[in-house]
């Protein structure tokens, strides 16, 4: 394995072991996350490979195949770049440490404190394309870390872990769904959670048996001003919820009469979760009862809903979800926190060569680069290789 090969050339010796995490694209419920809502996103089969070994003296040395020079750390704060991603979720856990070590006084404890390690990285989650490269990074450190150092935590402990890495280190204030759908994806299944009480359920979906592809258009593109927009879209929602009196635009049950109270962007943030929520129910619903076709006008209606009352679709992205239905797509939408990144397309697998011409003739139309289309199935989680 070229990881294991590359930490023998760096470190000199075997790594302890050799761990990997997934990318995820999100089938529908964007921007619900952070609103306490619900999301069913799914783990891709790209992701973070990592293989590391423990280091007592607390130092971190870092590689990735991807990136160029190999950092040294003696403390955390000297991460930069893509290794403030591996260097938050050392932060995390090591902050846990203190609750652990509480544990372990009353006899309940796991585990020993996180020290340094050696640490060679290597992915395949095609970049800047909205599928969560970073979350792939982050679950596969604290993965990692959790078995090195016998930590006992549970999946979605360490994806909240991985998120309190992003959010308080890295200063992205994102929510749950990308590391969630990294630690806890299953094979042929997307997982459905419900982001306040942190429950998930794995709902099978088998796209093959019903003829059909899911298909990620990247646009290759990433407009700038985008990670201050994530940041002014939560705060809307806030200001929305607190206008309303609720803890979360989730518990909005009367649509009409919040929309009567709210005006301007907060009401329009308001109508895309409420509305959002719902989609996600009903497709879960369609799910279930085995209509897996029949989703597609629900991915055509979240994305109507983020381009116009969320504003948080491009150009680029609206092209793709246009040309792909006009094409043949049952459906589309934009994935991820927007502003550039991937769409997704659902196609019988008949259409998916007119789908294909249709998107590519529409950007050679405007001028821009062929966006990269390729299906997507749903991959297991995080997991050990070696
Ligand atoms: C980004 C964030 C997620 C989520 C999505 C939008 O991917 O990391 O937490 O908010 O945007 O649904």
């Amino acid at each position: 394995m070229r990881v294991v090969e590359a930490f023998r050339d760096s470190y000199g010796t075997e790594p302890a072991g050799v761990w990997h995490a997934p990318g995820r694209v999100n089938l529908i419920g964007e921007h619900t996350d952070y609103n306490d809502g619900f999301v069913l996103p799914f783990a891709l089969p790209w992701g973070v490979t990592a293989a590391v070994s423990p280091r007592e003296d607390g130092v971190l040395r870092l590689r990735s195949l991807q990136a160029g020079e190999p950092v040294t750390l003696a403390t955390l704060d000297e991460a930069e770049g893509w290794a403030r991603y591996v260097a938050g979720v050392f932060r995390a856990l090591r902050q846990a440490g203190p609750e652990r070590d509480r544990g372990q006084e009353q006899g309940q404890g796991r585990g020993r404190s996180v020290g340094g390690a050696d640490v060679v990285i290597d992915g395949d989650v095609p970049r800047g394309a909205g599928l969560s490269s970073s979350a792939a990074l982050e679950v596969v450190v604290g993965t990692a870390l959790n078995e090195l150092y016998g930590l006992g935590l549970t999946r979605m402990e360490i994806a909240l872990a991985a998120q309190r890495a992003e959010n308080d280190f890295v200063g992205m204030p994102c929510g749950i769904m990308d590391q969630a759908a990294s630690a806890l994806g299953e094979e042929g299944k997307a997982l459905f959670m419900d982001c306040r009480s942190l429950g998930t359920r794995n709902i099978p979906f088998d796209l093959a048996s019903h003829g059909l592809q899911l298909l990620i258009i990247n646009t290759g593109v990433h407009h700038e001003l985008a990670d201050g927009q994530y940041a002014r879209r939560r705060k809307d929602c806030e200001n929305a919820a607190r206008h309303l009196g609720v803890d979360a635009l989730r518990d909005v049950t009367d649509l009409a009469g919040a929309l009567a109270r709210l005006s301007g962007d907060e009401r329009r943030r308001t109508q895309h979760v409420v509305t959002e929520n719902h989609r996600v129910e009903a497709v879960i619903g369609m799910l279930r009862a085995g209509a897996v076709r029949e989703i597609g006008s629900l991915l055509n209606a979240s994305h109507l809903s983020l381009r116009d009352q969320f504003e948080v679709s491009c150009a680029e992205l609206d092209v793709a979800v246009e040309s792909a239905v006009r094409g043949g797509a049952r459906g589309a939408r934009m994935t991820g926190g927007g502003f550039g990144g991937s769409a997704i397309a659902l196609v019988a697998d008949d259409r998916v060569e007119s789908v294909r011409e249709s998107v590519t003739g529409a950007y050679a139309e405007r001028g821009w680069a062929a966006p990269e289309i390729y299906p997507a199935t749903p991959a297991a989680g995080a997991r050990r290789l070696l």
